[in-house]
């Protein structure tokens, strides 16, 4: 099964959880929150309290993405602040195996994520500690980017080394995902996908991004 998240890095911060309820309405599986300290990558958006907010938004689960340096020291906070799952990057942390083992700690779900330059090789040895690896279709730290198509048989790898160890890992895209992109990342083991501004733009409605992107992706 395909999920979508919506990630609110493209909705208007003015109403947010107007944007969030929207979401919510449209179909979305969850709502993906970019968490971004200035450090890990350039710009900075939001904590914790903006997870408490939302928290009391909307009733979907939220997925809190941890663009951020030293993601240990924040875990017991965002999961405090109504995160289901926290996904932390396997770059951001000297400590990736004690920081996936604290999350799964705190009773949530496990996921990390990868960037582009990358390789799935990075993640092999904590395969078996997550329920999830995000792959990176973008260089983390804005929305609108374009696809960066050279992830693609990064994705398939990733999917060969879970199905060759039996592992019920699932595969996340997140960057330039639209219905262009969709059913190539699906083609390739993605099963869960991850949009901001494919959500969130002045084309469509949320409504109508979202059904579209569910369309494409079946
Ligand atoms: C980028 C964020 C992505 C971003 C995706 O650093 O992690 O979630 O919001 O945005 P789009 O879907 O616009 O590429």
């Amino acid at each position: 099964m395909i999920t979508i998240e919506a990630s609110i890095l493209s909705a208007d911060f003015a109403r947010l959880g107007e944007q969030a309820r929207e979401a919510q309405a449209g179909g979305a599986d969850a709502i993906q929150i970019d968490v971004m300290d200035g450090r890990f990558v350039p710009p900075i958006t939001f904590g914790a309290s903006v997870v408490r907010a939302l928290r009391r938004a909307v009733d979907l689960p939220l997925d809190v993405h941890l663009m951020i340096v030293e993601p240990g020291r924040h875990l017991e906070t965002f999961a405090e602040a109504g995160a289901d799952r926290i996904i932390v990057h396997q770059e951001a942390t000297l400590h990736i195996h004690y920081v996936l083992k604290s999350i799964r700690e705190l009773g949530i779900e496990v996921g990390v994520s990868i960037n582009p330059g990358t390789s799935v090789f990075a993640v092999e040895e904590i395969l078996d500690m997550v329920d999830m690896v995000q792959i990176m279709t973008v260089d983390p730290g804005w929305g609108g980017q374009p696809f960066l198509h050279s992830q693609m048989e990064k994705i398939r790898r990733l999917r060969r080394m879970i199905d060759e160890r039996g592992l019920d890992v699932f595969i996340g895209v997140d960057g330039g995902i639209d219905e262009q992109t969709a059913p190539l990342v699906v083609e390739a083991g993605a099963t869960m996908l991850v949009s901001g501004s494919g959500i969130y733009n002045d084309r469509r409605s949320v409504a109508e991004n979202l059904a579209a992107l569910r369309a494409s992706s079946i």
